[in-house]
């Protein structure tokens, strides 16, 4: 039996239809708020004859990763896990929220996995949770550069980096597990959160765009990836996950063209994105709404980091969907959307 987490999320959903394709045994973690009606829509957009066959095949189970009682239920049988559930925000309020989601759900989840036996456990962590090394005047990630504890890093990024520790924590104690480090994860889902609101915000078309560079990647890669090294059983490493490093100027004006919107033109300097995160601080405090753009999202988005895919292409002899591809996928995804209910959602 094979136990995801996340399964609503935009990586667990796309998880989820490349495993029940394989006819595995699977049971899907979710909360009792979860949305599971993107997972359907994902599976009817790839699977237009077979998608609600394939959904039925799967067993929900509820629980929560921060409540470990609520777990053991679903770790019945189990002998593959597959941690994607997490929680990305990079609002400081938020830091207590993201510890607890993304570090001791973390715990509970490969605590629980060496209690009941599991076999193999894949975890998703970031590359936010990896250091940096200077390649002449560049800025470099791979798996080897561990970040310092007092480096700057975003609240996500720590969180990430305490999570991934629990993970190879429960290694030394003898759980067989490998570790992904995806960069920015690019997929048809729910688009009102997570990487995928990157498309609405240029569905609804907007002029600006920031100065620096960041890693793309498919989700159908990622998962892909997650499933050839479970298969091999892999175990004690960790891979960055990144197909191209582009743009934002360039990766926002693919998805703009592909919506029918004019090119983003006018760069948003990092004291220009700090003014729009003090105002978008304010304006969602007024409304009682998560805090979206912040310093940290202006920081990041106005630096060059170049983000070393080598140790997974040679390890899997891997080629990577192009980007461009990736962002057309999703674009028409999302342009099927035509119900104005699944619009605003
Ligand atoms: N998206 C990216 O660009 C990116 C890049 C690098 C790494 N990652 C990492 O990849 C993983 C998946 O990201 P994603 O973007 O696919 O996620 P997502 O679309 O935001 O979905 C998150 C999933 O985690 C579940 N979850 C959150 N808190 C939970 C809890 N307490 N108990 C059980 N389930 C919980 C959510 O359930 P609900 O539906 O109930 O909320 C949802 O299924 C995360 O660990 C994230 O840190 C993402």
């Amino acid at each position: 039996m094979i136990l995801v987490t996340g399964g609503s999320g935009l990586t667990g959903s796309h998880l989820l239809l490349e495993l029940s394709r394989k006819a595995e045994p699977l049971r899907v973690l979710k909360r009792n708020s979860s949305d599971i009606s993107w997972v359907r829509r994902i599976f009817d957009y790839y699977e237009p004859e077979k998608g609600g066959e394939l959904f039925s095949c799967m067993e929900w189970v509820d629980g929560d990763i921060t409540d470990p009682d609520s777990l053991t239920a679903a770790f019945r049988d189990v002998t593959t896990v597959y941690h994607t559930a997490g929680y990305v925000s990079f609002d400081p309020g938020e830091y207590k929220r993201l510890r607890k989601i993304n570090v001791e759900g973390t715990r509970h989840m490969v605590e629980l996995s060496l209690k009941y036996g599991v076999e193999h456990f894949c975890h998703v962590s970031s590359v936010a949770a990896l250091g940096k090394h200077h390649q002449g005047d560049e800025l470099w990630v791979s798996e080897t550069d561990y970040r310092k504890m007092r480096e700057e890093r975003s609240c996500y990024g720590f969180s990430k980096l305490l999570g991934e520790l629990e993970v190879w924590r429960a290694m030394e104690e003898g759980l067989r597990a490998v570790i992904v480090n995806p960069v920015i994860i690019l997929g048809p889902g729910n688009w009102n959160r997570g990487s995928a609101r990157l498309f609405k915000t240029m569905q609804n078309g907007s002029p600006f765009y920031p100065p620096g560079s960041n890693g793309f990647v498919d989700v159908r890669d990622v998962v892909r990836i997650m499933l050839l090294l479970t298969e091999r059983r892999i175990s004690g490493e960790r891979f960055v996950i990144n197909a191209e490093n582009l743009s934002y100027r360039q990766v926002l004006s693919w998805m703009a063209q592909g919506f029918g919107r004019k090119a983003p033109s006018i760069r948003a300097g990092k004291g220009l994105m700090i003014m729009a995160a003090m105002a978008d601080k304010m304006m969602s405090r007024l409304a009682g709404k998560p805090h979206l753009l912040t310093r940290e999202t202006a920081r990041t988005s106005s630096s060059h980091i170049f983000y070393n895919n080598e140790k997974i292409k040679s390890t899997l002899s891997y080629e990577f969907i192009p980007v461009k591809e990736a962002i057309d996928q999703a674009v028409t995804f999302f342009l099927s959307l035509t119900d104005d209910t699944d619009q605003r959602r």
